[in-house]
């Protein structure tokens, strides 16, 4: 019986996964751990909490004592581990809150996982999801490969690429058995509206403006969020141990052109006259250390797995806005609060 911890499993990324875990592998029982901050929400979850392989327990990653009593009780013979801080401006704001939890906590896992089986790591697996964004930035042309050297320029990035570090780290040092994964940019249902496509769906809705840093030509590779939980899938049962696994969708957009795609398709939608939600469109103040570009070469996963995406851009992106559509409770309930003084704090100017 595998015994899986998913770490963050009520964030975006996580609840995709951690519902793919518990729907298809009824004979694994997930263990949902979350400290559920600004990002985690359970309401994410509410069609599987009560599956009887699933069970979510409330905690911090970075509490070394609380983490060894879980393993101990639970004993995790698998850990997904995905809980961090995700966004990059935050870090700019406060860069050692994501030192605690992207590093600080990602070792303290690690420990407790290496104290509970380093007698025998046999069917044992610490797998590690990480972000494009540890390579640093590209010019106009090439991809990331699993062999491009890391080069993080965010606080956000670094913090991963330490963690990615230590991961390997831990697989040189004491044998742990790893996989990493680096996927590029993720957008789909229940994504926190800081983040460029809800963000800017909810102004959309709201008729606010739409704040496109400098000039709008940096670069992004979007994959729908369920692809990236089929790719974690994929991974989790056929990759090879102490293997790094780039994961991208083939699929480049320019912030502007993704922007105005955005409000063509939202005009629709809301039946608004055309063209009015690009006249929402306000340049702003550049991101400090902004990346150009980033574009993942999906080969590695692709030829050694067979997993490749599953939906286009335009399918992905107009589910999207229909689930942010029907789900104005859940955006409403997400928008109130510590969010109103994060969003006038980040975009004072506009
Ligand atoms: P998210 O911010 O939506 O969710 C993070 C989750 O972690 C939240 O539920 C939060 O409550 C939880 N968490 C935060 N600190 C914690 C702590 N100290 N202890 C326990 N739980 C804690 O993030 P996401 O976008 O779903 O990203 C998930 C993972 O995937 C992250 O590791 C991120 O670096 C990586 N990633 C994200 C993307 C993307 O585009 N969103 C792309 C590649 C990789
Ligand atoms: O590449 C993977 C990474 O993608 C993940 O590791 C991160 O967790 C995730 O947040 C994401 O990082 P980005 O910084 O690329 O995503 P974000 O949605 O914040 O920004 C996407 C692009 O849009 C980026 O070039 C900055 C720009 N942007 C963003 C915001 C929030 C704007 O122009 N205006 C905005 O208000």
């Amino acid at each position: 019986m595998h015994s899986i911890l998913i770490t963050g499993g009520a964030g975006f990324i996580g609840s995709h996964l951690v519902r793919r875990f518990v729907q298809r592998y009824p004979n694994y029982k997930i263990y949902n751990l979350d400290a559920l901050t600004y990002a985690g929400n359970l309401e994410n979850l509410k069609d599987i909490e009560s599956y009887p392989n699933y069970k979510f327990i409330k905690g911090d990653i970075t509490d070394g004592h609380f983490i060894s009593q879980i393993f101990e009780t639970y004993k995790f013979t698998h850990v997904i581990h995905l809980a961090a801080e995700s966004h990059v401006d935050r870090s700019i704001k406060d860069p050692l809150s994501f030192v605690k939890t992207n590093v600080i906590g990602t070792v303290t896992l690690l420990n407790a996982f290496k104290e509970l089986w380093s007698s025998n790591f046999t069917d044992k697996l610490f797998y590690h999801v990480s972000t494009d964004e540890v390579y640093g930035t590209l010019g106009d042309t090439g991809f990331f490969t699993e062999n491009t050297a890391y080069d993080p320029n965010s606080p956000y990035s670094a913090s991963k690429a330490s963690s990615d570090h230590f991961v390997r780290a831990y697989g040189e040092t004491y044998g742990l058995p790893y996989v990493i994964t680096n996927c590029s940019n993720n957008y789909g249902q229940n994504q926190f509206p800081e983040k460029l496509i809800p963000l800017f769906i909810n102004n959309i809705i709201n008729k606010m403006p739409l704040p496109v840093y400098g000039d709008g030509n940096y670069t992004r590779d979007w994959l729908y969020v369920i692809d990236h939980a089929v790719a974690i899938d994929t991974v989790f049962h056929k990759g090879k141990l102490s293997e790094t696994y780039n994961i991208g969708g083939f699929n480049e957009w320019k912030n502007i052109d993704l922007v105005r795609l955005l409000c063509r398709q939202m005009d629709e939608r809301l039946g608004n006259k055309e063209n009015s939600s690009e006249e929402l469109i306000t340049f702003v103040k550049d991101r400090p250390g902004h990346d150009l570009r980033y574009a993942i070469d999906a080969t590695k996963i692709k030829e050694e797995l067979g997993w490749s995406p599953s939906v286009t851009f335009e399918e992905g992106l107009s589910k999207t806005i229909d689930w942010y559509l029907n789900n104005s409770e859940w955006l409403n309930s997400v928008t109130s609060g510590d969010y109103l003084s994060y969003y006038q704090n980040q975009y004072e100017k506009i």
